[in-house]
């Protein structure tokens, strides 16, 4: 890959790198546990093709969340704004990613927004196909394209280990199941929606996605249109509304850079018109956002001016 090391920012990663004692590597998908706390990496790829990175952007984690930003493109060009956004809202919550609360206040019990976890799940399921393995091919194919790396693939092990212990993805299944919000088999749905969270990318793969979106779903290498503008457009909003969960309001103060995070410790984030960012760090906070992740964008941001606002 043709993207080289810069200086600068290997002194921002170091510097942010010390916050990455503070927090904690996912547990509670317990092959998660494998990753390093201290890791810490970044890539940044523009539209004219310049790549820089600093750290080791070669490392691969799974994209855990950030999955959820492809999977809603791929079932609004599936299934159209109006019937997604019939079952899923567009309003952030105050709550943690995985909460139930809110599903039994809301009548219907639509959830808010499709970057929680219950959204995501009914987002997985208005994705088109007639197998899991169809659906998942298909969201595949829209990561192969957005980040020009065809041989992204699933980490299995990774998959199973969250199969096995999704308990509470599985209740927020079975309550919106009850109210008419997810249809047909949970399992099958608990197992395309882990698998997707199982995609395993690295920050290249991730900056490259950033910059797709940044240039408004089109890439500039080939000039290929892989999202329409306007489901471009409704995705990068969400990761500036929701996309750092319950705390994506002080994010975007901070830091200002449309940006969602995963519990794999990954963030994808990118600044319009030409740029897109990857960034790896398994040591998360009490939210569930990469400690020295969050530190480095918001070091990156103040550096170089970044804030969209
Ligand atoms: O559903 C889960 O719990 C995980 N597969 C993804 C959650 C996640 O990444 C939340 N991110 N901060």
């Amino acid at each position: 890959m043709d993207c080289e090391t810069d200086e600068e920012l290997l002194e921002l990663v170091e510097r942010a790198r010390k916050y990455t004692d503070q927090g904690k590597v996912a547990s509670y998908i317990p092959a998660l546990e494998r990753a390093e706390q201290n890791d810490l990496s970044l890539a940044l790829y523009y539209t004219d093709g310049k790549c820089l990175k600093a750290g080791d952007v070669e490392k691969k984690f799974t994209l855990q969340s950030v999955s959820k930003v492809l999977a809603l493109a791929l079932a609004i060009m599936d299934r159209g704004e109006n019937e997604v956004f019939q079952k899923v809202g567009m309003e952030p919550t105050g709550d943690p990613f995985n909460s139930i609360a809110k599903l039994e206040t809301q009548i219907p019990a639509k959830p808010l927004n499709p970057m929680i976890n219950a959204g995501a799940l009914v987002v997985s399921n208005m994705i088109s196909g007639t197998s899991i393995h169809e659906k998942l091919g298909r969201l595949l194919a829209l990561v192969h394209d957005m980040t020009n790396n065809s041989s992204i693939d699933i980490d299995l092990e990774v998959a199973k280990s969250e199969f096995e212990t999704a308990h509470l993805n599985r209740s927020l299944c079975y309550f919106m199941k009850q109210h008419g919000i997810v249809e047909g088999d949970v399992e099958e749905l608990i197992e395309l929606y882990t698998k997707q969270c199982a995609i395993q990318v690295t920050c290249y793969d991730l900056a490259r996605i950033g910059m797709i979106l940044a240039n408004k779903g089109t890439d500039p290498k080939t000039k290929r249109k892989i999202l329409p503008e306007r489901i471009a457009t409704i995705v990068k909003t969400f990761m500036v509304t929701c996309g750092m969960y319950n705390a994506s309001g002080e994010f975007a103060i901070q830091v200002g850079i449309p940006s969602k995070s995963g519990v794999s410790g990954a963030i994808l984030s990118l600044v319009p018109p030409s740029l897109g960012i990857g960034v790896y760090g398994p040591s998360l906070n009490e939210k569930g956002n990469s400690i020295g992740g969050v530190k480095l964008l918001e070091m990156l941001s103040q550096r170089y001016d970044l804030s969209i606002f």
